[in-house]
């Protein structure tokens, strides 16, 4: 059965909701079958978010998923809330726009709920090598801007930038971001938005079933108690990029 699902107001009004669906599979090669019936599932457990990228190689199914969904007329484009993301390798501004086009296309909607930037490291392919392409964020951001601005991003955010580069690009942003950070576990509570990746139908209603009980201060405060400063993701391709947001964590700016 499907749980109500907890929104929260983004500074801007945009009501998000609190937990969205991961839907990062194998990037290389995505399994149609298998995300389109965990979206089914998601669907019927209440789930409205779903957080893409560029890099999951799945907009396209996405897009073809819900295109279908609208077709049968029992959900609707305002119903569902899309996240995607801008890859580090397509962060000049003319490759900016030309990503989100393609993203649009693909996603087979005129509109995205929250677009953010990948992650802070830029990077372009020089003699078929990745290598650092120091566009400053602010630049990429100004593409952000206008599709804000002209309503085709709802919302626009950063993703893996550390607090330093937030805090820079804020003092030149016209539109601040969010920062709607994710790859959280339970912090529903703690007003922290969340998207669990599950293709396995069970675990996907499992892991949506949580707003039935709530934790008491002390239990939270337990959570709040744990210090260690790790990361999933290391971002080994871009290792020893100037502007890499992992070794902050290993003590190196
Ligand atoms: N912005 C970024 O740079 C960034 C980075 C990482 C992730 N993300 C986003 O965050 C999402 C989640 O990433 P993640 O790293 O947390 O997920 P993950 O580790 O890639 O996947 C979650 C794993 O947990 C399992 N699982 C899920 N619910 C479970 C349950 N109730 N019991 C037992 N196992 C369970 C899933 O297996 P089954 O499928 O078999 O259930 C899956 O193997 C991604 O899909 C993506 O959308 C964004």
């Amino acid at each position: 059965m499907a749980s109500k699902i907890p929104t929260l107001k983004m500074h801007n009004g945009l009501e998000t909701p609190i937990i969205g669906l991961g839907t990062a599979t194998d990037i290389q090669n995505p399994n149609v079958e298998e995300l389109n019936k965990a979206f089914d599932a998601a669907l019927d457990a209440g789930y409205r978010l779903f957080d893409t990228a560029a890099l999951y190689n799945n907009e396209a199914i996405i897009g073809d998923f819900f295109e279908e969904k609208f077709k049968q007329g029992n959900l609707k484009r305002s119903d569902i809330f899309i996240t995607t993301k801008l890859w580090i390798s397509e962060f000049q501004p003319e490759n900016a726009e030309k990503a989100i086009k393609a993203s649009l296309e693909r996603l087979r909607t005129n509109y995205i709920d929250l677009y953010l930037l990948h992650g802070p490291t830029p990077v372009k392919i020089e003699n078929g090598q990745t290598v650092p392409d120091l566009v400053p964020h602010i630049e990429t951001w100004r593409v952000l801007e206008k599709y804000y601005k002209n309503g085709t991003f709802k919302s626009i955010g950063l993703s893996n930038f550390t607090i330093p580069q937030i805090q820079d690009l804020i003092k030149q942003a016209e539109i601040k971001p969010h920062n709607l950070q994710i790859l959280l576990r339970q912090m529903t509570q703690r007003g922290i938005i969340i998207i669990p990746r599950s293709t396995n139908p069970k675990r996907i209603h499992e892991n949506i079933n949580i707003f039935n009980f709530t934790l008491t201060d002390n239990e939270l405060k337990k959570f709040l108690e744990i210090k260690e400063n790790t990361r999933n993701f290391l971002w080994d391709n871009v290792e020893g990029h100037p502007w890499h947001f992992v070794d902050s964590l290993r003590g190196k700016n």
